[in-house]
């Protein structure tokens, strides 16, 4: 195959998580966005910045262990949002012992960081992040001992408008590395952009389901590119912030967690 793809075709192939063999192994720690137009060139013919594409993004992080994938996440800059963030959010959980990933039974998957996430570096600071620590503390889970809590996207996106599907393909392959390294036995995720991007290895057409036809029933998560294997249980439920503004839904998020919980002591 010709290595002379084109960004979105790269893009998809990560999305797929086809790995593009390249001669050597490209950086982790990837370059500032590349320059726009000349000054010269009248503003409304400048070019937007554009991301910077990647070789390989699976192959890129698909062997980091947990301390170099902190340090990648830290000085990402694959995508647009790296210009308007204040810090990456890696996402939070017990420590591990020496650098290594820690052991929790627990990995809550919610979408990017808003304002207070951005401001604070650490995943679900703000109302929503309440809630969600209520619910946990509800089954028992504490963010600092038994859960892992991490985004699709580690960057806020401005405004805290959806992630494109661009960055959510840029982003998502360090999920799958957290996920690799943590191995959880039951994964929770919270909204649509979580549920796509756990689902679209074994749900066909995921993104075309409606959230509610995916709730209230257990799936499985695989990492991109793998047909086989009993996968990862997963629960697909409504994000915090949607709970929010719907109240009579938290039942059915209440009724989610349960399905989880009973998920995991099942698989014990
Ligand atoms: N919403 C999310 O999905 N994640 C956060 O970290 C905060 C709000």
């Amino acid at each position: 195959m010709s290595l002379d793809l084109d960004e979105r075709q790269r893009a998809m192939l990560a999305e797929m998580g086809v790995r593009v063999w390249a001669p050597e192994r490209p950086a982790v720690v990837m370059p500032v966005a590349p320059p726009t137009a000349p000054a010269t060139a009248p503003e409304r013919f400048a070019p937007p910045p554009q991301p910077v594409a990647l070789v390989s993004r699976v192959g890129a992080v698909g062997d980091l262990n947990w301390a170099d994938l902190q340090d990648t996440v830290k000085g990402c800059r694959a995508c647009g949002l790296c210009e308007g963030r204040q810090h990456t959010v890696f996402g939070a959980g017990p420590t591990g012992a020496n650098g290594q990933p820690p052991r929790v039974d627990w990995l809550v998957v919610g979408e990017a960081p808003g304002e207070q996430e951005d401001l604070r570096g650490e995943p679900f600071v703000g109302q929503a992040g309440k809630l969600l620590d209520n619910m946990l503390l509800a089954i028992g889970l504490k963010r600092t001992e038994s859960v892992f809590i991490a985004n699709v996207i580690k960057c806020r996106p401005p405004h805290n408008r959806n992630p494109e599907s661009a960055e959510i393909a840029q982003c998502s392959p360090l999920l799958h590395r957290q996920i690799a390294l943590l191995q959880p036995k039951i994964i929770l995720g919270l909204g649509r952009f979580s549920v796509n991007t756990l689902l679209a290895a074994t749900v066909p057409d995921v993104e075309k389901m409606p959230l509610g036809r995916l709730r209230g029933q257990v799936h499985r998560y695989l990492p991109p590119g793998e047909v086989g294997g009993a996968g990862i249980p997963v629960v697909a439920s409504y994000h915090p912030a949607y709970l929010l503004r719907n109240l009579p839904e938290k039942a059915k998020s209440w009724a989610d967690l349960v399905l989880a919980v009973q998920t995991l002591k099942d698989s014990s």
